[in-house]
């Protein structure tokens, strides 16, 4: 029987690669590996601070088909906070304390996502996943061969693409071509974030500091 979540998430996909030109070569990869993504075995589901402060609220305001998604994985989410290589310096320990994402679809070996009985689906082609990032944190600015693009299901933050900062909110669909540096800073409210990474889904993001 087809897995309703994987099924819809493709048909987003899809729909996404006929709306936007510019999406239809990452969406195909991405509906093309989610006929291919298989069902994990979850272990207990951990939550952080920053969840259980803000992520209901961000859930029952979220906007589209992400925000459909979201609410399918509401009992199988378990959270984390990211760069745990980068503990002890003081900006990353800032925006650690308070950003926090969910794999849902993992890599059964994974250096920084860190799935291992944490993920619902696996894949060895692509990764997903929820972010929720508190208000005023700054997520500086970092790099990965993994071809991203990030759906906004609630809030408004500014978004760094090479030089150029622009701001988006509920709806919007933001995408980071292979390599390009790329930062997010939220201001009074929290936002939550759909993610897939179409190619390099086991690579590690690197934060650029010059
Ligand atoms: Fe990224």
């Amino acid at each position: 029987m087809p897995d309703p979540f994987l099924t819809a998430f493709g048909d987003f996909a899809r729909a996404e690669g006929q709306r936007d030109p510019t999406l239809s070569g990452p969406m195909f990869l991405l509906a093309d590996a989610l006929t291919r993504v298989v069902p994990a075995e979850m272990g207990p589901l951990a939550s952080l601070p920053v969840v259980d402060k803000h992520l209901e609220a961000s859930r029952q305001t979220g906007v589209g088909v992400p925000a459909d998604l979201a609410l399918q994985m509401a009992d199988r989410t378990s959270w984390a906070s990211p760069y745990p290589d980068y503990a002890g310096e003081p900006d990353m320990d800032a925006m650690r304390s308070a950003y926090a994402y969910t794999p849902i679809i993992g890599q059964a070996e994974s250096a920084i996502l860190l799935t291992a009985g944490s993920a619902p689906y696996l894949s060895d082609e692509v990764s997903a996943g929820l972010v929720l990032q508190g208000p005023g944190v700054v997520y500086p600015p970092h790099v990965h061969k993994a071809v991203e693009i990030y759906w906004v299901i609630s809030g408004t933050a500014d978004w760094q693409r090479g030089d150029e900062w622009s701001t988006h909110g509920p709806g919007a669909t933001i995408f980071h071509d292979t390599g390009v540096r790329h930062a997010t800073t939220t201001g009074d409210g929290p936002q939550l974030l759909l993610f897939a990474w179409v190619t390099d889904p086991g690579g590690v993001p690197v934060i650029v500091r010059f």
